[in-house]
């Protein structure tokens, strides 16, 4: 059987780096999901294709191919906007849902993080968490990210543009961002990134014990 560890939270939350370090820890297969509504993006913009056309988006999202994800190539802050225009589609969220579902059952176990892998792709996941770090917390963060990688950035143009994200992310009628009821919530605001996995760790091995 395979086990599914759905992690949902907002931008800039620490999802990623603890995602990886916890399919590392388990050995389980990683799904950054965010990734292919950014793929999808890309493949819309390089082509100069509008944003605004869902039936050509959801054949761009039902193009893109899982294994070659890579976020050092759509991380760009216009992806991510283009991303979050077309992440409201009911039909690009379905073709993308279903890729996703498919990456889930992969054997021995997989780390999914989103922003609905515990309410719509992996509803029956063995553990859910939810990550999360207030706005100004979550903006620091991005801006010494991008201050540490040579580049100059604006700390209040990153705030503002968090709690833009946030808006998108919770207020769109499909698949909003919001906790699974049965989730387990991580507020990381005081939290290093190793104190944050020992406190996912603990819960997913107690989760973990109850399933097995
Ligand atoms: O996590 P990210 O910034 O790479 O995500 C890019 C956009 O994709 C974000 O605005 C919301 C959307 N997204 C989503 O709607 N559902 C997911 N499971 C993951 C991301």
């Amino acid at each position: 059987m395979t086990l599914t560890i759905a992690i949902d939270g907002p931008a800039a939350a620490g999802k990623g780096t603890l995602s990886r370090r916890i399919a590392e820890e388990y050995g389980f297969h990683h799904l950054d999901t965010g990734l292919t509504y950014r793929a999808t993006a890309k493949a819309l913009l390089d082509a100069g294709l509008p944003l605004d056309d869902e039936a050509v988006a959801e054949k761009m999202a039902r193009e893109v191919e899982l294994a070659g994800l890579d976020r050092s190539v759509l991380s760009a802050h216009q992806i991510g906007e283009a991303a979050s225009k077309i992440a409201v589609m009911p039909a690009v969220r379905r073709a993308l849902v279903e890729a996703q579902r498919g990456f889930s059952r992969k054997e021995p176990g997989t780390v999914l993080d989103g922003r609905d892998i515990g309410t719509v792709v992996c509803p029956d996941a063995a553990v859910k968490l939810y990550v999360t770090a207030s706005p100004e917390v979550r903006a620091k963060r991005r801006y010494d990210e991008i201050v540490a990688g040579g580049g100059s950035a604006d700390y209040h143009a990153i705030f503002e543009d968090v709690k833009k994200r946030d808006e998108r992310d919770m207020g769109r009628a499909d698949s909003p961002l919001r906790p699974a009821a049965d989730a387990h919530l991580l507020d990381t605001s005081e939290m290093s990134i190793e104190a944050a996995f020992q406190a996912a760790k603990t819960l997913i091995d107690a989760a973990l014990q109850t399933k097995i």
